[in-house]
Order: C-alpha cells, then sequence, then structure tokens
C-alpha cells in the first residue's frame, strides 16, 4: 500500500480541521483509496492549538527547513494565510520537490503564476480546491468534470461569513451582532473585513473566473463593493418587492469582453440562489453543452473546508501525474483580453425627498433624461419632517448611467439614501 506523509503548517480552523479528518479517516483512507495516509509534522507555535488537537510532541516541528528536509513527507499542506510566510514556505516546499496543498485564496490569487512556475520547474504538485468555495468541489469541477463547456457566465454566493450575516440581517439582527457570531462560528477570515468589504469573494472570483474563462483575470479587474452599508431597512424594502439581498460574484464572458464584480445585489425570490443561507455557499453556471448547473454547500468552517484539502491529497496521492492545473496563468491579463466596467444591471434606488405634488414626475424626469426606465416604484410614508422614502427598482441600464442619475438626482431633488443592484 502506498504510504504518503503530510506535514500540516498551521492548526487554524482549516488546518485543525484537516488533522481530525486525517486521524479519524485513516483506515477509511486505507480501505477505500489504497493509500496510507498519516500527518508526519505539524507546524504550530501555539501549542493550546497542537495540545486541544492531541497532537504528540515529538510531531512538532520547530521550523519549516525540519519538513521540508524530512523525506517521510510527500505532501505539505498550506493553512496559515495571508501572503507573508505562507508564501516563504510554500516556495520552500515546491522548491523540495514536495507537492503542495494551499487554502490560502489570497496567496494564490496573487502568485498563483510564481508558484505553478516554482512546481512546473520542480515537478511538484499544486492544489488549491480548498480556496474557492469551501467544501464544494468547483475547482475540480470546472478543472476536470467541465472540460466540454465553454462558459459564458457564472453568479455565485462565495462569501459564508457575508451570507451568514445578510441571512440574519433579513430576520432582524443588527450587522454587529451578526458578524459577532460569524467570528464565533469560525467562519471570518483572521481579519474579517476581508470579507464584509468583499475582498474574500474577490480573490475567489479571481481564481474562479480565470478556471472559467481560460484567461488570467487579475484581481485588479474584480469590481468589488462590500456589505458594510447595507442596512435592514434597505433588505426589509427590498423584501416588501419580492428580493432577497445577497453578497454575489458575477463573471460573464461576452464578445464584448470579460466582466467580473463582486456587490451585494437584489435576487428575485424565486431565484435558486435567493434560497441559500447561513454560511451556504453556491455557484450557478452556464455552460453551452451541460447547460445551467448549480453547486451547493458549505462555503466556510473547518471540516467543510478540510473536506477540500483532504480531497487534493487523496487526488494527489493517487494520480501519477498531479501537476493540477490550468488556465492561462500569467503575472498579469493576457494581452487582448478586454475587461468592462460599464456592465449593464436593474437597480434599487432608495430616496429621501420632500413629499408635496409632482415630485415622483421630477424623479421619473431625470431617471428618462439618462435613458433610465423604471420597472417598480413605491412611496412609503412621510416622516415628521414631511420628507417621504421612495423605493425604486429600475429596469435595466447601465452601471455609469445609473451613476450619473443619481448624481443629478442628489444635486437637485432628492437625498439618495442608497443604491443597490438587481440581478437580472
Ligand atoms: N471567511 C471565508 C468565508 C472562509 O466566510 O467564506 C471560507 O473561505
Amino acid at each position: 500500500m502506498k504510504k504518503v506523509g503530510v506535514s500540516i503548517l498551521g492548526l487554524g480552523v482549516v488546518g485543525g480541521g484537516t488533522y481530525r479528518i486525517l486521524e479519524s479517516h485513516r483506515e477509511f483512507f486505507r480501505a477505500t483509496q489504497n493509500i496510507d495516509v498519516t500527518v508526519e509534522c505539524v507546524l504550530e507555535p501555539n501549542a493550546e492549538k497542537t495540545g486541544a488537537l492531541g497532537v504528540p510532541a515529538e510531531k512538532v516541528a520547530s521550523n519549516i527547513a525540519e519538513i521540508v528536509a524530512n523525506p517521510d513527507v510527500n505532501i505539505i499542506v498550506e493553512t496559515i494565510g495571508g501572503v507573508g510566510v505562507a508564501r516563504e514556505y510554500v516556495l520552500a516546499a515546491l522548491n523540495a520537490g514536495k507537492t503542495v496543498v494551499t487554502s490560502n485564496k489570497e496567496l494564490y490569487c496573487k502568485f498563483s503564476h510564481e508558484l505553478e512556475h516554482t512546481a512546473k520547474r520542480q515537478n511538484a504538485g499544486l492544489f488549491f480546491e480548498a480556496t474557492c468555495v469551501g467544501g464544494v468541489p468547483i475547482v475540480r469541477t470546472l478543472l476536470d468534470g467541465l472540460q466540454a463547456n465553454k462558459i459564458s457566465s457564472f453568479m455565485g454566493i462565495i462569501n459564508g461569513t457575508t451570507n451568514f450575516i445578510l441571512t440574519e440581517m433579513a430576520k432582524g439582527t443588527s450587522y454587529a451582532d451578526a458578524l459577532a457570531e460569524a467570528k464565533k462560528l469560525g467562519y471570518t477570515e483572521a481579519d474579517p473585513s476581508a470579507d464584509v468589504d468583499g475582498l474574500d469573494a474577490s480573490y475567489k472570483l479571481s481564481i474562479l473566473s480565470s478556471l472559467a474563462f481560460h484567461t488570467k483575470v487579475p484581481l485588479s479587474k474584480v469590481f468589488r463593493e462590500g456589505i458594510s452599508s447595507v442596512s435592514v431597512e434597505d433588505i426589509r424594502h427590498g423584501a416588501e418587492l419580492g428580493y432577497v439581498l445577497k453578497l454575489l460574484a458575477v463573471g460573464k464572458q461576452t464578445e464584448e469582453g470579460i466582466e467580473v464584480r463582486v456587490h451585494p445585489a437584489f435576487l428575485r425570490k424565486e431565484h435558486p440562489l435567493a434560497a441559500v443561507n447561513g454560511c451556504f455557499n453556491a455557484v450557478y453556471l452556464k455552460g453551452d453543452a451541460a447547460g445551467d448547473m448549480m453547486m451547493y454547500g458549505r462555503g466556510a468552517g473547518d471540516l467543510p473546508t478540510a473536506s477540500a484539502i483532504v480531497s487534493d491529497i487523496i487526488y494527489a496521492a493517487t494520480h501519477s501525474e498531479y501537476r493540477y492545473s490550468t488556465f492561462k496563468n500569467t503575472e498579469k491579463e493576457e494581452k487582448g483580453v478586454t475587461f468592462i466596467d460599464d456592465f449593464s444591471s436593474a437597480y434599487y434606488v432608495r430616496l429621501s425627498v420632500e413629499d408635496r405634488s409632482g415630485m415622483l414626475a421630477k424623479i421619473g424626469s431625470v431617471l428618462g433624461k439618462a435613458g433610465i426606465s423604471i420597472n417598480e416604484v413605491v412611496q412609503c410614508g412621510a416622516d415628521e419632517e414631511n420628507r417621504a422614502t421612495v423605493v425604486l427598482v429600475t429596469h435595466e441600464t447601465h452601471e455609469y448611467a445609473i451613476r450619473n442619475a443619481v448624481s443629478k438626482l442628489e444635486a437637485s431633488i432628492a437625498k439618495v439614501k442608497s443604491v443597490l443592484r438587481v440581478a437580472l
């Protein structure tokens, strides 16, 4: 039986989950995969973490050099995160010819070209299923399962923390309380602003769209807006109109170019993604052969993400050719690829206006002059200062058109309280 020695760098939420699966499933992998996977050593300076997992003292390595020099270690799992020591250690592992499995989306998003170049030069494997969508095997599906398809678009909920927060806010919980609970449940990044500002989802979107569209989609091309200024009030107005608010990641490829964006957006409540709640993630994609498809599962948390890591370990251990790639993996976007920033969408706009005759007509006139047509409009009473809330949803228009029209409304007629995209 083939022996496979693993070392885990970092025993946080995901590294700890990986250790637990490898320890508890050793016999299962011997029986089902005909491989004997053992954790040879770990790199984790925090004795509380190693103690809590019951890692024997002799398996706690003192430094990366010791690990890469260990002939019994075949696969090194990196679950440290960030692009500091994690990058240094991953490069050290690859340079020593060890296969690397990483869950580090920031590292893979920013340095995949460097890591892959090193892996190829050293004939080492490089696996990154756990970088995107937790326990949902989206990376392998794009690489191995959907090769027959030209993918024209996908739309996903790919950050568990923000989906958990928005789900809780829809029940009336405050943003701060929902974020505190997400932290407690182990969903958030070390710095949770990466979740709420949409950066984590942008790393994943850069990786997924590079795979889906077979070209380099750099982070700098991803339009990004987070959820920190989303209000319970907008979620409630949206619900009254039949919408659910989600942090969406959208990738599209058309003849005009590639469009990649992360932002909060209303979905009709009948859309399959609208039913994806809590820490769950889902990706809805369109292939020219397979048609519409949705993958759904837990996008964050210890065991779901560790499931992706262990699946990479098994894949690496059971495939003789274990280079795991790839799209055109360069440092920058390819020459000749156009990225679209004036994308089209419908928009939800909440305004505060003086409650007097003719105001709706004035709003309609500003939008009409900008070529924007209104699909739905609701006025919700007036407050003691005689100001009414007007909520409107436009038909499809363009990002720059709505931005210009909103500045004109703000300058002349109304206070613009919020503008949110509505997915079509
Ligand atoms: N913080 C991430 C999330 C973890 O909430 O989705 C999984 O990548």
